[in-house]
């Protein structure tokens, strides 16, 4: 069992100010002895520490490495317990995580997703549309729905069943719900997506999911019916929230620093800037996953024991002034760090990047241009922060749309 007596900082998900955490974290070592959710890990909060876990063959998404007693130790509904119980391929190795990572990365080809850029420009300038006049929590009626109806769409879920997809992805997906409550969710979830897929095998579409089915009937995928819908939720899921975060940060970080809007209003820096700055100052992921040692091994000097697990901490490497200098902690459209980790790296990197990077290019501009006197409805330091060990962001974005 991982050694308890270490000196352990606790990670706080309800923490008003993550970096201010990762700084004091930073200091403990490139790899940081944490407790998260009651969870001994060690943290990798600097940028070198986190590129070589994240590269590292001995280090497995795979939590049947992790340690018995240390897993034990995870309360079941903690988002650590349900992330490490996920049975996709975001915590598969090997053959395994090849043979079902390879279809979706030949199906998510950048020429799809560049094909959707005119639907969500129309998605976006329609939300943008419905938006009233006085204070508008824009996380939960822009950031929100603007994603959610992208991957609906992308994966191909008919219109008359996205409703009750995206309700019991909700509750499923929730840190914190009752057991039953979650456990219900997911069933009627596997429910309607196995209706899609059923749908889709007898009448293809133009969608992701048609895409997987006709994978797997020629063969070049050896899908089982559970592993596609398995890879169907992860990209409900993975496709998300992540998205959410990101837009909410872009827009806060974009009003809370007039010098840096002007800077793209009059062309000098671009959206896609905008979108790679937010990536590394704000990154939308703070602390997970994790992986787990299968032997001992050394990550920038500190031993890791074999079953030990390693939180992956990207917005911790995105301000880590080892990396990015004096820089680290301003966001500067001026200098834009495209190397950054928040979208992982290696093995696992996110297959949705250049879809998270369409969709935010195109919602940032939608918005900033209808609304070119927006502003925040409260001081910066007073926006409510979200809790959450896994999502970098805040849980409401009130503005005044001008
Ligand atoms: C993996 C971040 C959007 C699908 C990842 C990983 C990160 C990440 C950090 C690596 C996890 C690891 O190392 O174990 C993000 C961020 C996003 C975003 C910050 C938006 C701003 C998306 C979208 C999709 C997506 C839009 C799909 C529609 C995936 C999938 C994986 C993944 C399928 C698993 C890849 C694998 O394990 O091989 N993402 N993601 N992500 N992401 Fe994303």
């Amino acid at each position: 069992m991982t050694n308890f007596a270490l000196d352990r900082h606790p990670i706080d998900p309800a923490s008003p100010d993550v970096h201010a955490d990762n700084e004091r974290l930073r200091r403990a070592g490139p790899l940081a002895p944490v407790v998260v959710e009651g969870v001994p890990a060690w943290a990798a909060v600097r940028y070198d520490a986190l590129e070589a876990a994240l590269t590292h063959p001995d280090l497995s998404r795979d939590a049947r490495h992790w340690d018995p007693a240390d897993r034990a130790a995870a309360c079941p509904q903690s988002t650590i317990a349900r992330m490490a119980a996920d049975t996709s391929f975001l915590n598969a190795e090997g053959d395994r995580h090849r043979r079902l990572r390879a279809p979706l990365a030949r199906a998510f080809t950048p020429r799809r997703v560049e094909a959707l850029r005119t639907r969500v420009t129309e998605i976006a300038a329609g939300l943008v549309d419905e938006l009233a006049p006085g204070p508008v929590d824009l996380r939960a009626r822009y950031a929100y729905p603007l994603p959610r109806d992208v991957i609906l769409e992308l994966l191909g879920v008919p219109v008359p069943m996205r409703a009750d997809v995206h309700q019991n992805l909700e509750v499923a997906a929730r840190a914190g719900g009752t057991p039953g409550a979650v456990t219900a969710a997911r069933a009627r979830l596997h429910e309607l997506l196995g209706e899609v897929l059923r749908q889709r095998r007898g009448t293809p579409g133009e969608d992701l999911i048609t895409d997987l089915i006709a994978a797997q009937r020629r063969g070049d995928a050896e899908l089982t019916a559970e592993d596609l819908l398995d890879t169907v939720e992860l990209l409900l899921i993975a496709g998300h929230v992540t998205i959410v975060n990101l837009l909410t940060n872009a827009v806060r970080a974009l009003l809370a620093h007039p010098g840096q809007l002007a800077l793209v209003r009059s062309g000098e820096s671009s959206w896609s800037q905008v979108v790679e700055e937010c990536l590394r100052w704000d990154a939308p992921t703070a602390y997970l996953p994790m992986r787990y040692a299968t032997r001992d091994l050394e990550i920038e000097g500190v031993v890791v024991r074999k079953g030990e697990a390693v939180l992956a901490c990207y917005a911790s490497a995105g301000r880590d002034p080892e990396h990015y200098g004096p820089r680290a902690g301003r966001f500067d459209l001026a200098a834009p760090a495209e190397n950054h980790l928040s979208f992982g790296h290696g093995r696992h990197f996110c297959l949705g990047a250049s879809l998270a990077r369409l969709e935010s290019e195109v919602a940032l501009r939608e918005l900033f241009e209808t609304y070119p006197h927006l502003s925040l409805a409260v001081p910066p330091d007073r926006l409510p922060p979200l809790v959450s060990v896994l999502g970098n962001s805040v849980s409401a974005l009130p503005v005044e749309l001008g």
